[in-house]
Formats: structure tokens, C-alpha cells, sequence
């Protein structure tokens, strides 16, 4: 009997707060509070985000809450009757005061307000809310995607102008900063598109056009990306190289010069500045394939093109005159491109031995002349002595005797 005696003034208290609760009808305890300080809470996606709650006086028969929106598009997260998610638990366990709960791994899909609620039992049985916290808007800030860097699909050729994308995503909050770089320098690029994706999350794209030039080669494009969840800018990179096509320049060459008949001519081709190194030289004689006899090694120059040069010896023959030589180059599987020469046989040699012939025939002319004047002089002089020498006797024989001196008389 003594113990019937001790447990009854328990049992009088239990029937007491429940008569109280009871006549109280769909509302907690008197005096009952909902504390939910936080107004906003920013978390980095992946981050365990804390929500406090407390209650204080005394709670009527009835759940505490944990709702992430509200109306009708709420949905619970925590239940203090055990129904809640797996990623929620409860801060302190026992606790029947503190309902700040932990949400391991947040993403940005968490984003939301939550609200943390009391309900009390109402007389058809149904929970009804009692007391509602002021809610907290949960930010989830996520850092940008790695960069992509894409260019144009097929290759181009210097002063093509293509586009270049730089893309990345799911990022909170939305204001992120994009530069492009050409190796060191900035470059203008139209504005960045950002978009909303899924659940409060921005994807961002930014284009920028660049003319190609032959020596782009080794340049890199440089996308940068600034965003408040990051402690360092992200750089995207895009080699020019892969989206580049330098078609060579191609010089045909014979020698020596002139081509002689009976000597060996060498025909070079000369296949320079080109990009990517995919290269084929084949050599045709008026349309019939020859074989190369020296193909160079494929040399790289500072700036990163290529050159190549490919040989044939041709063997003059005079019935060769005016033969087509090709050098057929095949680029990086482009349409094949000819470069020619015509193998002229020079006839310089008999031309020069036939001036030379001339020069023989004009000098003795000359000195055959000169020899004519001379004796043609000569022979005047002589005749012109001889007839004057004549004539002088001639004189002389026809004068008288001249008369002897008067005075050798005496
Ligand atoms: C070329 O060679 C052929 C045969 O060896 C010879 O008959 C001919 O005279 C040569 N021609 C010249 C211009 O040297
Ligand atoms: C080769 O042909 C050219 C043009 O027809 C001609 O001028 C030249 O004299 C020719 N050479 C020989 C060695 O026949």
C-alpha cells in the first residue's frame, strides 16, 4: 500500500497536465516560445550547414518541424517524430529544447528558406501549426565548374577569323568575371552569357573571335574566371595549334642554270612555312611520277612551322627540252597542290661558240682590211715615188745642156 501511496501524486501531476493540455485545445503550453536566429546563412556546396532553433516554456503535445519553403510547395526536412532525411540529424539528441538540426553536404539545390515549425495536435487530430520560426534563407555558394575551352571543329587558316567558347557551370552566386588572354596579352571578347540552371545555379559562356596568324602556332588562348568561391582565378587553355592550318609556300628550282644538254639537272622543291608537319612531296615528269632522289628532314623554325625540301635529278637529254617537271605537294590531306618548272635546254653554249666564231670572222675581216689599206698605201707611195722620180729624170733629160760659164772664158 505504501507504494500505491508514493506513485499517486504522479500520477495526479500526469492527469493534471493532461487535463490542462487538454482544455488548453490545439495551442502549446502557455508562455511556449520559437527562437530561429538566423536570418541568412551562406554555405559553400558540400559544407555542412548548421540550423538553429530553440524552444523555451512548455510544449503542448505536438512535433517540432523543420520545413524548407512554405505553402504549398514546402517539403519536410526534419520531423522530431524520426521521419526525416539521412543527411539531417540532430544537434543535440535529447534535447527536447534545441532543435538545431545539421545538413551534411549541401548543394545548390538546397538553396531555399526553412522554417522551423511547432504544431500541436488539434481536436480532429491533425498536427496543426502552433508557433513558426522567421525562417532562414539558406544561400549555397558553389564554385564554378572547370573551365572548357573549345574552338572552331575543323582547322582554319591564318586571317580566318573563329570563334573560341569558354564555358563553365554550376556556380552560386551569379556575378562571375571572365577574361581572355592571347599568351600574355587581353583580348576583347563579347560579353559573357550567364544563364540560371537548374535549382539557383549559373552556367556562364563567353566567346571570343581571334584572327589567325601564320605564327600562332605556339601562342595559347588564356580563358580566366573570377568568382567569390574561389581564392584564385580559374584558367581555361586552348592551344592555337590544334585549330590552325599554315598551307606552305612552294618554290620550284633547277640546277644549275643554264640547263646544258648531257648535264645532270637537280630540281628542288622547296616546301615552306607550313603547319601541322602532315607533309607529302611526290615529283611528276609531264604528268608520270619520278622518284625523289634526297628528301630533306623535316626541320621546325623558331616559330614553330615546318619545311621540307625534296629533290629530283633529271639527266638532259635534248629530246627533254621543254618537259613539265611537277613537284606535287599533298598538306595535311588537303587537295594537292603543283608547282612546276619546264626544263628548257639552253642553246647558249652554241650561241656563244657562234659569236665567238663571228668575232674571229669580223676581226680578220678587219685586219685583212687594215692590212689592204696598208699595202694599198704602200703601193701608192711607191708609185707616186716611183712616177715622181720618173718624172724628175724625164726634167732633167729635157733641160739643154746649160751654156758653160762666161767667165771660165776667161
Ligand atoms: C651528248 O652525248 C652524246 C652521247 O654521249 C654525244 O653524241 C653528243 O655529242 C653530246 N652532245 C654534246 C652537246 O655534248
Ligand atoms: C629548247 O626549246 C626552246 C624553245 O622551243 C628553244 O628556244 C631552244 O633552242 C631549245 N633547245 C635546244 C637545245 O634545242
Amino acid at each position: 500500500m505504501a507504494r500505491v501511496t508514493q506513485e499517486l501524486p504522479l500520477m495526479c501531476l500526469m492527469l493534471l497536465l493532461l487535463c490542462r493540455d487538454l482544455g488548453v485545445g490545439a495551442q502549446a503550453g502557455q508562455g511556449f516560445s520559437l527562437q530561429q536566429p538566423q536570418d541568412k546563412v551562406m554555405v559553400a556546396a558540400g559544407e555542412t550547414l548548421t540550423l538553429n532553433c530553440t524552444t523555451s516554456g512548455i510544449a503542448g503535445p505536438g512535433p517540432v518541424k523543420w520545413l524548407k519553403g512554405w505553402g504549398s510547395g514546402n517539403k519536410i526536412i526534419y520531423d522530431q517524430k524520426g521521419d526525416f532525411l539521412p543527411s539531417v540529424t540532430k544537434a543535440v539528441v535529447e534535447s527536447n529544447t534545441d532543435f538545431t538540426i545539421h545538413i551534411r553536404n549541401v548543394q545548390p539545390e538546397d538553396m531555399g528558406t526553412y522554417y522551423c515549425v511547432k504544431y500541436v495536435k488539434a481536436d480532429t487530430g491533425v498536427d496543426e501549426v502552433s508557433h513558426r520560426g522567421r525562417g532562414t534563407e539558406v544561400s549555397v555558394q558553389a564554385k564554378p565548374s572547370p573551365l572548357l575551352v573549345s574552338g572552331p571543329r575543323q582547322r582554319a587558316r591564318p586571317g580566318q577569323s573563329v570563334p573560341f567558347v569558354c564555358t563553365t557551370g554550376g556556380f552560386f552566386p551569379e556575378k562571375i568575371g571572365v577574361k581572355w588572354f592571347k599568351n600574355k596579352d587581353p583580348m576583347v571578347a563579347q560579353l559573357p552569357q550567364v544563364t540560371e540552371w537548374r535549382m539557383k545555379t549559373y552556367n556562364m559562356s563567353s566567346t571570343v573571335m581571334v584572327t589567325l596568324q601564320k605564327d600562332d602556332v605556339r601562342l595559347q588562348l588564356i580563358c580566366e574566371v573570377r568568382h567569390s568561391t574561389l581564392p584564385a582565378p580559374l584558367r581555361g587553355r586552348f592551344q592555337l595549334s590544334s585549330v590552325l592550318r599554315v598551307p606552305p609556300s612552294v618554290e620550284v628550282r633547277a640546277e644549275p642554270s643554264p640547263i646544258e644538254v648531257n648535264n645532270t639537272v637537280v630540281f628542288t622543291c622547296l616546301v615552306k612555312e607550313f603547319y601541322p608537319a602532315k607533309v607529302s612531296i611526290s615529283w611528276l615528269e609531264n604528268g608520270i611520277e619520278i622518284k625523289a632522289e634526297n628528301v630533306s628532314r623535316l626541320s621546325e623554325l623558331p616559330q614553330g612551322l615546318f619545311e621540307l625540301r625534296s629533290q629530283v635529278e633529271v639527266q638532259v637529254m635534248e629530246e627533254k627540252n621543254g618537259s613539265t617537271i611537277t613537284c606535287m605537294v599533298v598538306h595535311d590531306a588537303q587537295a594537292p597542290a603543283n608547282y612546276s618548272a619546264v626544263l628548257w635546254i639552253s642553246n647558249t653554249a652554241q650561241d656563244v661558240s657562234h659569236m665567238n666564231k663571228g668575232v674571229n670572222f669580223v676581226s680578220s675581216l678587219l685586219l685583212l682590211l687594215w692590212l689592204g689599206i696598208l699595202l694599198e698605201k704602200g703601193l701608192l707611195g711607191g708609185l707616186l715615188f716611183f712616177l715622181f722620180k720618173r718624172m724628175k729624170r724625164k726634167a732633167l733629160e729635157m733641160l739643154p745642156y746649160p751654156a758653160p760659164p762666161q767667165s771660165l772664158a776667161h
